[in-house]
């Protein structure tokens, strides 16, 4: 069940130096952030290569070049862009702060879910990684934050919308094609199949955390009941959805 999952997830890491191309474009006068973004980049390369690898030993069988191509190929991202298609600096970066937080609980929650000491291993260390990044976009945020003024309840909009698109197409994509499911490609079954594995490997401690990083990226540092209320409902959403969809191959 991990096995599917973490494949799908190399596809995704790996992928990310058309992000770096991306995100310089959008701060194409900005060389402290691009500086930042191309090791950041780097970075997520790095870890799709690690699970690709875990991957393989695990799994001999899994052609990540092929399944890569197939990503690549099918699943296109708008490289030209020129402006955010948040619609200003401090949404994009807002967006991947809420992307960080996201990869950061996923792979805790890998590593708590599972034995294998390497995937472990492996886990603890692009979890780190991940949450450095969320620092780090978090820290670009704040400075743009002043310039461009964005209100409490759009950056809260902008959160909420990100966190949904989990359930979008790149996911659902990377799945299908790193555990070829059966063509043509069915992206609600790829993604139905995908939470079904990914949400049932959090644990509400993962959940909490990122409750606390999202308020953090908010501006709202004061803990309180609300977050751990936030976080009791996201977490039974989270195992309503993964226990609600039939198993699908893979
Ligand atoms: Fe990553
Ligand atoms: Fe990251």
């Amino acid at each position: 069940m991990v096995l599917s999952v973490v494949r799908a997830a190399s596809m995704v890491e790996y992928r990310s130096a058309d992000y770096v191309t991306y995100l310089c474009n959008i701060f194409a006068d900005d060389d402290t952030f691009q500086d930042a973004a191309r090791v950041w980049g780097e970075e997520e390369i790095q870890h799709g290569r690690a699970l690709a690898k875990w991957a393989r030993l695990a799994d001999p069988s899994f052609d990540f070049d092929g399944a890569f191509a197939d990503f690549r190929a099918n699943y296109e991202l708008d490289l030209d862009a020129e402006k955010s298609i948040r619609g200003t600096r401090t949404a994009e970066l807002l967006s991947r702060c809420m992307v960080e937080i996201g990869t950061s609980s996923f792979y805790s929650s890998i590593h708590d879910a599972v034995e294998e000491p390497v995937l472990k291993q492996v886990c603890t260390l692009i979890a780190r990684d991940e949450f450095g990044h969320y620092g780090l976009f978090r820290r670009h945020m704040e400075r743009y934050l002043t310039q461009e003024k964005l209100g409490i309840w759009s950056r809260i909009r902008i959160m909420v919308g990100r966190t949904l698109e989990t359930s979008d197409d790149e996911l659902a994509y990377a799945y299908h094609a790193a555990n070829r499911l059966p063509e043509p490609y069915n992206r609600r079954a790829a993604s139905e199949a995908y939470a079904t594995r990914a949400l049932s490997l959090y644990r509400p401690v993962h959940i909490k955390k990122g409750v606390i990083m999202a308020f953090k990226a908010l501006g709202l540092s004061r803990e309180g009941w609300w977050q751990d209320a936030i976080a009791t409902a996201v977490y039974r959403i989270m195992q309503w959805r993964s226990r609600k969809v039939p198993q699908t191959p893979a």
